[in-house]
């Protein structure tokens, strides 16, 4: 399963710290799992030299030129980021502006995770062909409660969402130890996506190595 460790912008995952838990994770990958991190776009120059894949949070829908205070697929790539994250549920995007995001990514060469928040928006943005799509009940977000516990039956119906393409299914919110893992492998995702658990974890890798040791 590939975790992926959406750092958000708390001070636990930010700046210096961003840094201290990039390593943590690189310490863990080491090992031979399939761990992802997902930073601002302002400390992804300060972990590009770590050996572990980096995306950006968020990624806008523009060429770059004009457009600023914007965020450019081209900037994140030259900062160091292998991939991106879009229309997460605290930073939902339109449509069509996730369609001319992920076309930028592609032509830059930039993996893309979109995340879609209800199955009918898995239906509608599938088509756009990202990399992985992540299905986040946002009321789940933050929350403790495990999606894989709280909506297996509609976990299913995602995964069945996806079997016609080659994009990787993943799930996240609440999801926090090895057996919410265990439970959204079973449901046929192929990898979670983790904020708190561990960025507010007292022991950030404990936390890692349970999640990615099932
Ligand atoms: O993108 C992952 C995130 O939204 C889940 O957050 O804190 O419930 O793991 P959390």
């Amino acid at each position: 399963m590939i975790l992926v460790t959406n750092f958000k912008t708390y001070p636990e995952s930010s700046g210096d710290n961003a840094v201290k838990l990039a390593k943590i994770h690189e310490e863990v990958a080491g090992t031979g799992k399939e761990i992802i991190i997902a930073v601002q776009p302002s400390d992804i120059l300060g972990v590009s030299s770590l050996k572990i894949p980096v995306f950006a949070q968020h990624v806008d829908p523009v060429d770059p030129g004009r457009n600023t205070g914007f965020i450019t697929p081209e900037s994140v790539k030259q900062a160091g980021a292998v991939g991106v994250m879009l229309n997460h549920s605290e930073h939902p995007m339109k449509p069509w502006d996730v369609e001319k995001a992920i076309r930028l990514c592609k032509k830059a060469g930039l993996k893309t995770l979109v995340f879609v928040s209800d199955l009918s928006e898995a239906s509608d943005l599938k088509g756009y062909r990202p990399d992985y799509l992540a299905y986040e009940v946002p009321e789940l977000v933050g929350s403790g409660r495990p999606i894989s516990k709280e909506k297996p039956e509609e976990i299913q119906d995602f995964v069945h969402i996806l079997e016609d393409t080659k994009i990787v299914p993943l799930c996240g919110a609440g999801i926090s130890c090895a057996e919410d893992v265990k439970i959204a492998k079973k449901l046929g995702t192929r990898g979670v996506v983790v904020a708190s658990a561990i960025t507010k974890a007292k022991d950030p890798k404990k936390v890692i190595e349970d999640l990615v040791n099932i």
